[in-house]
């Protein structure tokens, strides 16, 4: 894959790095940038050497400051319709390797909505959150009225969807939204280093739990309880649940073979 215009990605043992490279730009997410970072995460996907994916922004200032508004601002309904504009992004949920969005600086809009496509959010103490579309006169498109409300609850997704105001990353890890905040100089090593011990386990069944959890999203109670009690059966299928459990016997470490 690659090389990429718009976005880097690096291999860090089994974590891989990809960043949106537009820091000029705030890392606005063009087209150019949906395409590539959906290439490149389905490609990372597909490499069984691959056990985590972190997506930060390069610069300082920004994760992503949005979808790029330049880029839609002279498009008409047509134009959007017929190209279902942001479709692409979908494609990132649907990935089977945990992601962890580093978030340094703006997420707004589409920004927000990259960092709620990943399965965790680490913050630095400088991460904003916002879905600021109602103030050009355009509502969130890549998912965040749904994704912000489940992360957030009514009330907060509400306040932010319809005021354009922003969330620093403290009241971002109160609603709900952000897994953790580090202090902005430690972020891409803590993010590296959550990366790290995701990657270190068993990939087959971080698959599983990932999945397990994003049922919730879609389902009741009763069918998301009888769909992570089929996974947990099938984990017994495993190589890993049997190191996993006999390392635990013997008192040391697990070796996973990730199969
Ligand atoms: N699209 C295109 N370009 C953008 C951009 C965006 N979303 N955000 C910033 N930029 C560009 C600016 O135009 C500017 O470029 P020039 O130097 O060529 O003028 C450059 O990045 C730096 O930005 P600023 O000078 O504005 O930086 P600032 O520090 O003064 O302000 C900011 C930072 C408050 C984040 C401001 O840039 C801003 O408000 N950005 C737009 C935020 C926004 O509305 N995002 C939602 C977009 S719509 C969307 O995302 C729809 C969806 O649901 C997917």
């Amino acid at each position: 894959p690659g090389p990429y215009s718009t976005i880097l990605v690096e291999r860090r043992g089994r974590t891989a790095l990809l960043t949106l490279n537009r820091p000029k730009a705030l890392n606005a997410l063009s087209l150019d940038v949906m395409r590539e970072t959906v290439e490149a995460t389905e490609a990372l996907d597909r490499d069984p050497d691959v056990g985590c994916i972190v997506i930060t922004g390069s610069g300082e200032k920004a994760f992503a400051a949005g979808a790029d508004i330049k880029e839609m601002q002279p498009r008409s309904y047509m134009d959007m319709y017929l190209s279902d504009w942001f479709t692409a992004w979908d494609r990132l949920g649907q990935l089977r390797t945990p992601t962890i969005a580093a978030v340094r600086g703006y997420a707004l809009g589409g920004g927000c909505e990259l960092a709620m496509l990943c399965d965790l959010v680490i913050a630095s103490d400088t991460a904003v959150f916002g879905q600021p579309e109602i103030r050009l006169g355009v509502i969130p498109g890549i998912g965040g009225s749904q994704r912000l409300t489940r992360a957030v609850g009514k009330a907060k997704a509400m306040d932010l969807c319809l005021t354009g105001r922003n969330m620093d990353a403290e009241e971002a890890e109160r609603a709900g939204l952000v897994s953790r905040i580090v202090p902005d100089a430690d972020l891409l090593e803590e993010a590296l280093a959550v990366a790290g011990t995701v990657s270190g386990r068993s990939a087959p069944v971080a698959m599983m739990a990932k999945e397990a959890v994003n049922r919730a999203f879609e389902t009741t109670l009763a069918e998301g309880v009888r769909f992570e009690r089929r996974l947990f059966h099938a984990v017994f299928a495993t190589e890993d649940q049997k190191e996993g459990m006999r390392a635990f016997s013997e008192k040391r470490p697990a070796a996973f073979t990730h199969r």
